[in-house]
């Protein structure tokens, strides 16, 4: 019980850093919008307009994000339940309990943010300007159908495949919606790719291929671009050349990036490759946010980050998402209300503002459009990155997910 307790509480001080926040200004009509997309009844991913057979299906994969308070606690389970995620000491035991304990806290969260994410009202939207814009550029392979795999929630994954099986796909894109790779993160979408024709014991009935990671993609680089200089035109005009453009990501394990976790590298070549096509118009810096519990993690954290501007008399700062492509409690609850209203009036902070997300960009479409085509016209199979295990992993499913994807024969 002692160790359950503690975990708790260290999942405690973790899930409450999770919550998000924005900028100063602007963000009212933000979280009206993620108001009204979450209560809006999005179309099933599954029922898309196109009723021909679909030739190719993309699997756009994500964790996902409760769309509403009820589905906090299931959504906090499989999380907590997640090996390729976190290990935890008596893990399927001590999962329960850590979820039941944070349902409420982090249920007020979601209500602040207009009562659930986005997430999946994005990666609809998303996918749908994806797939239209494919069927145009690459006949060959259309029709194109895209469908939504998440880790904690509804599509799941496994749900996903099983879709794609029964619609006899042919050709199967695994494609991560994390640009930046990690074991945890994309890693984890992977293995449960894996895990379930293992579990099934079959062979798969379509040819899989994965895009694995995409962090200096041009486009997605001009549209992290064009939202940064779009919130930089809002700061005023004797104050816009000092803004610092702080550059959020989430954070990682200590434990995690020293087995050798290629994701701290890839959030740094998006950074620079915006930063260079931005002309290094500011001061910048990478920081790091939501971490959780008592261990070491990745930093300097965004919170102390501000704090530490603040002191050196930086006060006009601008928060830049910059590994996740859509709003998610990360955004409108931590970035947004906990540093740029809360911690922002506590510090002093003279303007401070955050990029929106990527998500309705008809560019950002495009960017998807784009790597999809390039990666089936390529006919490669993988990234060379993802057939190299990280130099310190210890999990066999790994080793096995790279085995699987070897194994395809385009
Ligand atoms: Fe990175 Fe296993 S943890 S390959």
């Amino acid at each position: 019980m002692a160790v359950m307790r503690a975990a708790a509480r260290g999942w405690l001080h973790v899930l409450r850093s999770r919550s998000c926040g924005g900028g100063r200004v602007g963000l009212q009509e933000r979280w009206q919008s993620a108001a009204s997309a979450v209560q809006t009844k999005d179309p099933k991913p599954q029922s898309q307009p196109d009723k021909r057979k679909p030739k190719t299906g993309i699997l756009m994969l994500n964790m996902g994000g409760p769309e509403t308070l009820e589905d906090v606690h299931d959504f906090l389970l499989r999380l907590f339940l997640d090996k390729d995620l976190m290990t935890l000491p008596a893990q399927s035991k001590l999962a329960p309990f850590i979820a039941k304990r944070r349902t409420p806290k982090i249920q007020q969260q979601y209500s602040k943010i207009g009562g659930g994410s986005p997430i999946k009202m994005w990666t609809v939207k998303q996918g749908e300007g994806m797939v239209k814009l494919l069927d145009e550029l690459s006949p060959r392979t259309a029709p194109h159908k895209y469908y939504i795999g998440f880790r904690y929630v509804h599509p799941l994954t496994e749900e996903a495949i099983e879709e794609m099986e029964q619609d006899g796909i042919e050709r199967a894109v695994a494609f991560t919606q994390y640009p930046q790779y990690s074991c945890s993160t994309t890693g984890s979408s992977l293995n449960a790719i894996y895990r379930y024709y293992h579990m099934k014991g079959k062979q798969p009935g379509m040819k899989w291929s994965t895009i694995d990671r995409w962090p200096t993609h041009p486009l997605l680089v001009q549209c992290f671009v064009d939202h940064i200089q779009k919130e930089l035109s809002m700061f005023p005009v004797e104050k816009r050349g000092d803004v610092v453009i702080l550059f959020s990501a989430h954070s990682l394990p200590m434990s995690v990036v020293n087995r050798g976790d290629p994701y701290p590298q890839e959030v740094g070549a998006t950074v620079q490759k915006v930063m260079e096509k931005l002309g290094n118009s500011n001061p910048y810096r990478l920081v790091w946010q939501s971490k959780v519990g008592p261990m070491a993690w990745l930093g300097p954290q965004t919170n102390e980050a501000i704090k530490g501007l603040c002191q050196m008399g930086k006060r006009n700062i601008l928060l830049v998402p910059i590994v996740f492509t859509t709003d998610h409690i990360e955004t409108l609850y931590e970035l947004d209300i906990e540093y740029a209203q809360v911690l922002a009036n506590e510090c002093g902070v003279e303007n401070i503002r955050r990029a929106e997300s990527l998500n309705g960009n008809p560019l950002f479409s495009k960017a998807l459009a784009d790597l999809v085509y390039s990666h089936i016209t390529s006919n490669e199979i993988c990234s060379k990155q993802l057939t190299l295990r990280c130099p310190l992993c210890v999990n066999p499913v790994c080793g096995e997910t790279k085995s699987f994807f070897a194994r395809q024969q385009l």
